[in-house]
């Protein structure tokens, strides 16, 4: 993980608390992390929750793959390396979002368990929602929704996730979210009960 550079820097403390702020929104700071392979929905279903919530009045915002690689970290590819780089720098903004109050969603493959389970030791315990979108790659495959696997068997790109390059899939995901099977409306649901039941939604 990245190494502290610059010497004489003082944390700094708030007056307004991150429960102060949690009280104005009437909610819970958290981050729901979704994982999974390329075409596995994640963006979808993030997207969907994100867009249920707000209906709901709660204060939500979405960090989504695609859109980060093109600023935040547009300097960042695809080796173990920059991976890493990049789950770390959106984990860091993920979890400023979350102690600001909001509900965060991130949609990233995010394939290494240990770069995942450092965004966790970040966060305040029970802010970090680990959702697995758990779709086979014959599924992702089949879908294909940006043709990046057929480039990846092609040999176009290398080290796709999945193809030539590993995803390592959570051991004790808080969400698993059947994505072979259910469809993109049910999987939101499930992942708002899972916030309402687990007192996410009010403060
Ligand atoms: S991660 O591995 O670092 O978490 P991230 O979610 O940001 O990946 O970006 C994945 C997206 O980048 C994919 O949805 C796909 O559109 C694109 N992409 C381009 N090259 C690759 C690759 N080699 N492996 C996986 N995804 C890739």
């Amino acid at each position: 993980m990245a190494e502290q550079k610059a010497t004489n820097v003082h944390w700094h403390d708030h007056r307004v608390s991150s429960e102060d702020r949690e009280k104005l929104k009437g909610q819970k700071g958290a981050v729901l992390w979704f994982t999974g392979l390329s075409g596995s929905g994640k963006s979808t279903i993030a997207n969907t929750v994100d867009h249920k919530l707000h209906e709901m009045g709660k204060h939500t915002y979405l960090l989504d793959g695609d859109n980060i690689r093109m600023g935040l970290n547009k300097n960042l590819g695809f080796s173990a390396e920059d991976r890493a780089e990049n789950i770390r720098r959106i984990g860091e903004v993920a979890k400023l979002f979350s102690d600001a109050g909001l509900i965060t969603l991130t949609a990233f493959i995010s394939p290494y368990r240990a770069d995942r389970d450092a965004v966790r030791a970040l966060l305040p315990d029970g802010e970090f929602v680990e959702i697995l979108a758990d779709a086979s790659l014959e599924t992702c495959e089949g879908r294909d929704p940006k043709g990046l696997y057929k480039k990846a068997r092609a040999g176009e790109i290398k080290g796709f996730t999945g193809i030539d390059d590993p995803y390592e899939a959570p051991e004790n995901a808080e969400i698993t979210l059947d994505s072979d099977n259910k469809g993109i409306d049910e999987l939101a649901d499930e992942v708002i009960a899972y916030l309402e039941s687990n007192g996410f939604l009010s403060m």
